[in-house]
C-alpha cells in the first residue's frame, strides 16, 4: 500500500509495443463499432446542463438498495457498529456513499483510460488499434465528468478505494496483451455497466441521469469491444491458458464486490469499516444480496460469451455458481446491446 496522500502513483509493467504492418481491415465486426464509436461521440461541456442546481441530499435518497439500504439493515444487529445511527447519520450515510461510489467510478474510469492506452500499445489488431483509440477519448471524457460533477455538484472527492487500486496495479502490470481487456473491458467495466444502471434508474437528478446515460452508451461499446477481440483470441489458446484466465476474471470479481464496502466512507464516518463488515456477513440482509448479485449481471453472460464459463471443465461456471450469480449467464450479452444503448445517436435523431 502506498502513501495515501500521493498525487502521482507509478505501477511498472515490461510491455511489448507491438507494430503490425498488416493494415487490412479483416475484422468486420470492430470495423462495425469503430463507425459507431466515431458517429457517437460526444462533449461533455456542450452536451451537458451544468447550470443545473444539484441537492446532494435529494440524489442520495434516491439510491435506495444501491446506497443506504443495505447498511440500515445492519442497524437493529447486535453489536452492530451503527445501532446508535439516527435520521440524522443515516442522510449522512447516503451523502457521503453517493460521493464514494462516483469517487470510485472517476477512480476507476482513470483506470480504464490508462488500460485502453495500453490496449493500443499491445494489441496486435489494426482494427482494434484504431477502436482502441477512440475508447481513450471516450475514458478521457468519462474522468472529466466525474471529476467535475464531484467537484462542482458535490463538493469533495474521495480517494481511491485500495481494493481498486489494487486491481488497476495488478491489470496495469501484466505483459499480457489480453489480460488488459479481460481486467478492464470485461470485468471492471461490465461491473461499473451494472453499477451506471443501477443509479441511472433510480435518480431523477436530471444532469446525473443524462451523465449516465451517455456514459453507459460509451460503456456498452467498450465492453463489446472486450467480447469481440477475446472471443477471437481465446478460441486459439490451451484449456490451461483459458483456466489463468478464469481464476484472474474470478479473483477480480470478488474484489471489485469489496469496492463497494465502502471502506474510506466509513473511516469518515467514525465507525469502524471491519466492524461493518463482520456484521454485514453474519446478518447479509436481502438489499445486500441483491446488490451484490446484480453486480454479477453483465459479466456472467460477458464470461460465457467469451467461452470462460465452460473452458477448463467448467472451473468458473461452479464458482459463479457457489457464490449464487450463475442465473445471469443467459442474460443478454453486451457483444449485442451496445446499438441498443447508444443514447447519444438516439438523441441526435430526436434533435432532427
Ligand atoms: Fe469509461
Ligand atoms: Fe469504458
Amino acid at each position: 500500500m502506498g502513501d495515501v496522500h500521493e498525487t502521482i502513483h507509478a505501477v511498472a509493467s515490461e510491455i511489448d509495443a507491438i507494430f503490425t504492418w498488416d493494415y487490412e481491415r479483416s475484422r468486420p465486426a470492430l470495423v462495425k463499432l469503430y463507425e459507431k464509436a466515431k458517429s457517437s461521440q460526444w462533449n461533455a461541456s456542450t452536451d451537458l446542463d451544468w447550470s443545473i442546481d444539484v441537492d446532494p441530499e435529494r440524489v442520495a435518497q434516491e439510491l435506495g438498495g444501491g446506497g443506504t439500504m443495505r447498511f440500515q439493515a445492519l442497524a437493529q444487529a447486535e453489536g452492530s457498529p451503527v445501532c446508535h445511527f439516527g435520521d440524522k447519520e443515516w442522510a449522512r450515510v447516503g451523502v457521503e456513499l453517493q460521493n464514494s461510489l462516483l469517487s470510485q467510478f472517476m477512480h476507476g474510469e482513470q483506470g480504464a483510460l490508462l488500460c485502453t492506452a495500453r490496449i493500443v500499445e499491445t494489441v496486435p489488431w489494426i482494427d482494434a488499434k484504431y477502436y482502441a483509440a477512440t475508447q481513450v477519448m471516450d475514458e478521457a471524457r468519462h474522468v472529466e465528468v466525474f471529476a467535475r460533477y464531484l467537484d462542482e455538484k458535490l463538493g469533495y472527492q474521495y480517494r481511491i478505494n485500495d481494493n481498486l487500486r489494487a486491481i488497476l496495479d495488478d491489470i496495469l502490470a501484466d505483459a499480457r496483451w489480453d489480460i488488459a481487456y479481460l481486467g478492464m473491458q470485461i470485468m471492471v467495466e461490465g461491473l461499473a455497466l451494472a453499477a451506471f444502471g443501477m443509479m441511472h434508474m433510480v435518480t431523477t437528478e436530471p444532469l446525473l441521469k443524462k451523465m449516465l446515460r451517455y456514459v453507459m452508451s460509451d460503456e456498452a461499446r467498450h465492453v463489446a469491444f472486450g467480447v469481440l477481440s477475446l472471443q477471437e483470441f481465446y478460441k486459439e489458446l490451451s484449456a490451461a491458458e483459458l483456466r489463468e484466465r478464469q481464476e484472474f476474471a474470478f479473483d477480480v470479481a470478488r474484489r471489485l464486490q469489496r469496492r463497494f464496502g465502502h471502506a474510506e466512507m466509513w473511516e469518515r464516518m467514525g465507525v469502524d469499516p471491519q466492524a461493518v463488515y463482520d456484521t454485514m456477513e453474519r446478518v447479509n440482509p436481502p438489499a445486500q444480496q441483491q446488490f451484490q448479485q446484480l453486480l454479477f449481471s453483465k459479466i456472467v453472460p460477458n464470461c460465457k460469451k467469451l467461452g470462460l464459463l465452460d473452458a477448463a471443465d467448467g472451473w468458473l461456471r461452479e464458482r459463479f455458481a457457489e457464490i449464487g450469480v450463475i442465473q445471469f449467464e443467459d442474460w443478454v450479452d453486451t457483444g449485442e446491446e451496445y446499438a441498443m444503448l447508444d443514447e447519444v445517436a438516439k438523441d441526435r435523431v430526436g434533435a432532427g
